[in-house]
């Protein structure tokens, strides 16, 4: 039997170390993507101190040169890869978070992480996650990327208005979108997920969720049975009263 390989980008604190220590209980081999090298070799030292079997793998997602070293040493190290978890990404906002106060090099600053390096990191990917037999793409999305969610005058969330930040995780939907539908013929499944509202560093630790939920979101989704779905917005469900399932686009 091969081994099972994880990449969780992001992976040295908040909810990506905590779904890599979720996938590495289940037995995965979880490389820990982390940017800054201290961090990620401590996340490495805390993973393989709580039993998991963790390899800290340098990757900052918005440098294409570190995003093709990373894919290098998976290929020449597994030869495959099982599970990859596009899970950093980051928050800015202008001013009061008005959309009219947004500036370009938020936006830019915003999109680089969210959105091109998660299509770059898994364009570099994908040939050896075909490899694997039934590889399963997971991007760390939010419900503030759900157009529907935001716009409904009823939920929580209609006060929300800032550009960068949400409007790149609706451009994450979209990616996640077209990706399932290119590999809809392939054993390769690609969601996004909702961790819900975590208490970790992006938001000052005002989540009223654990990152160890908000992990379970992407670890269900990293984990799909091969009649599970594709193409769909997946985990907390707020406006409904909590409880996992599908949120609209
Ligand atoms: N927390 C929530 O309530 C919530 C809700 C919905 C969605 N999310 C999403 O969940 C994911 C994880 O967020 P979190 O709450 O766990 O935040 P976090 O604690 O701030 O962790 C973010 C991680 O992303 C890494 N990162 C940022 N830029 C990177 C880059 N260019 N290359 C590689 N790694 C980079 C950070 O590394 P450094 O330590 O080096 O900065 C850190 O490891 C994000 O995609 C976020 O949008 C979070």
């Amino acid at each position: 039997m091969t081994t099972t390989i994880a990449l969780i980008t992001g992976a040295n604190k908040g909810i990506g170390f905590a779904t890599a220590r979720q996938l590495g209980a289940r037995g995965m081999i979880v490389l820990v993507g982390a940017r800054d090298a201290a961090r990620g070799r401590e996340a490495e030292r805390a993973l393989r101190d709580g039993g998991a079997n963790a390899r800290f793998v340098p990757l900052d997602v918005t440098d294409e040169q570190s995003v093709a070293a990373a894919a290098k040493l998976v290929e020449q190290e597994y030869g495959h890869l099982d599970v990859l978890v596009n899970n950093a990404g980051i928050v800015r906002a202008d001013g009061s978070a008005l959309p009219s106060e947004t500036t370009l090099g938020t936006l830019r600053e915003v999109y680089e992480t969210n959105v091109f390096g998660v299509v770059v990191l898994t364009n570099a990917l994908l040939p050896l996650l075909g490899r694997a037999p039934a590889a399963r793409i997971v991007n760390v999305s939010s419900e503030v990327g759900s157009i529907a969610v935001m716009t409904d005058p009823e939920g929580a969330l209609f006060g929300l208005t800032s550009v960068p930040y949400p409007s790149s995780k609706a451009a994450l939907n979209m990616v996640t979108a077209m990706y399932a539908k290119e590999l809809r013929d392939t054993p390769i499944k690609v969601n996004a997920a909702n961790p819900g509202y975590c208490a970790t560093d992006l938001n000052h630790n005002s989540g009223f969720r654990t990152p160890e939920q908000g992990a379970e979101v992407s670890v269900h989704l990293a984990t799909l049975p091969a009649d599970g779905p594709s193409g769909l917005l997946w985990g907390y469900q707020m406006d409904a009263g909590g409880g996992y399932g599908v949120l609209p686009w």
